[in-house]
């Protein structure tokens, strides 16, 4: 038998309804904040994650699905959501709509990851995109609507942990004393480190073997070296989360895994499990980046296989939507009779179950309380001939005799 790749799921009707009651919470969320939904494909190429995410990141340089198609063209699955928005709100012409631009997204992501508790090779990321502020008040307002998803889904002990990794004119003087410390002993450091010091030496930091770990204890911290812009930047977010009575930590040791930030950072952590749950931050070079007018930006992502994790942790009792009714029907005349009402209340909504494997009057009873209906219609000749039938409420086992139409079956539903 084949199965699945290493790294994915699936995902079945005993979880999917739970996704789609966190999805609809969220998208409510995102909507309140008059942020609007964007799909973008599912592959680009290659170039724009090597720009846009960085050439000397793990996700590029490890993980990323690339492949050339038929035409001989590099083309990379997307291994997150920013850079195809960004891509997108450039080439769609979106800069000369009224600015800030907000979107959000739903999507997979892929990554070749080690697979491992909370990372997958196919995983789903909701996110948000605020394009066109510089301003402080967008990285609060970006903050606070991260925050709210954890308050509309009931999810406490949550913690949020930011930092500033300033812009290109402070990060260049804190590369310089960075180089110092990695450079007295780069020789131990890792190969993918070694390869890093020239072009990228802050992905250093982010290195996740235990001995370049070891190593960085003690390194300079980009915190100490943001420029007035920077700082005061940083400042005014503080200020203003402490405002809207906002928990924070400062955490100078978030460089994050993409090359495109500048100034503020974020990760809310899962106090339980440990894992980042949501990640995100200011990213003003990217539409440069990719040949668009300077402009300024910043969003988040969440990872929803980790949120609904901890969601179903704290909101176990959370049942799916059952068949308001189930049509038992017994011969040719009640199946037409059965097609009949169930083909009128579905289109009106109601979730009708009915029988569609000429089953006995006993083995549709016992389906219809395995399915867990809510009420029984049951019909056969004699309830086609008189026009009357018994809706039982499967519940409380109350029976009502009513006409056999619609608007009489309506009321009791
Ligand atoms: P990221 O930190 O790489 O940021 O990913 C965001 C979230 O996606 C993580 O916090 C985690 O919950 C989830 N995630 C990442 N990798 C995996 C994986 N292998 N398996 C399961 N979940 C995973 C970004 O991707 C940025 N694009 C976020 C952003 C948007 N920044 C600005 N705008």
């Amino acid at each position: 038998m084949i199965q699945k790749p290493k790294g994915t799921k699936d995902l079945l009707p005993n979880e999917s309804y739970k996704w789609q009651d966190v999805e609809e919470k969220i998208q409510i969320l995102f909507e309140s904040y008059n942020f609007k939904e964007i799909r973008v494909p599912v592959f680009e190429h290659t170039e724009l994650f090597l720009r846009g995410v960085g050439e000397t990141t793990d996700v590029v340089q490890k993980e990323m699905y690339t492949f050339d198609d038929k035409g001989g063209r590099s083309i990379s699955l997307r291994p997150e959501g920013t850079a195809g928005v960004v891509r997108a709100y450039l080439e769609n012409g979106m800069g000369s709509l009224p600015s800030p631009t907000k979107l959000w997204y739903n999507m997979a992501m892929y990554r070749y990851e080690n697979v491992q508790k909370g990372r997958l090779r196919e995983f789903h990321q909701i996110g948000a995109e605020l394009i066109g502020s510089s301003s402080y008040l967008a990285d609060v307002d970006t903050i606070l609507m991260a925050n709210n998803i954890f308050k509309v889904l009931n999810i406490p002990n949550i913690k949020l942990n930011i930092n500033s990794i300033g812009c290109p004119k402070c990060r260049a003087e804190y590369q310089k004393v960075l180089k110092d410390f990695i450079g007295k002993n780069l020789d131990q450091y890792c190969d993918t480190c070694k390869t890093r010091f020239d072009k990228n030496p802050m992905r250093i930091l982010d290195c996740k073997e235990k001995r370049c770990k070891e190593l960085n204890v003690g390194a300079p911290r980009m915190i100490d070296y943001l420029c007035d812009e920077c700082k005061g930047h940083f400042e005014k977010v503080k200020q203003s989360l402490r405002d809207n009575n906002v928990d924070f930590e400062i955490d100078s040791t978030i460089v994050r895994g993409l090359d495109y930030y500048t100034k503020t950072v974020f990760e809310f952590i899962d106090g339980n499990s440990g894992l980042t749950v949501l990640g995100g931050g200011r990213y003003d070079g990217l539409v440069e980046e990719f040949g668009g007018p300077s402009t300024p930006a910043v969003g988040f992502a969440t990872g929803v296989e980790r949120l609904m994790e901890i969601y179903n942790s704290y909101n176990p009792n959370i049942e799916d939507d059952v068949p308001d009714l189930y049509i038992l029907a017994i011969g040719e005349l009640a199946n037409k009779k059965s097609f009949e009402i169930s083909e009128k209340l579905r289109v009106d909504g109601y979730i009708i179950e009915k029988d569609i494997m000429e089953r006995s009057f006993n083995s549709q009873m016992k389906f219809a309380s395995k399915i867990s209906s809510k009420m029984l219609l049951v019909i056969g000749d004699d309830e086609i001939n008189s026009n009357k039938a018994k809706i039982k409420n499967m519940k409380t086992g109350e029976e009502t005799e009513i006409e056999l139409n619609i608007e009489s079956i309506k009321k009791l539903l």
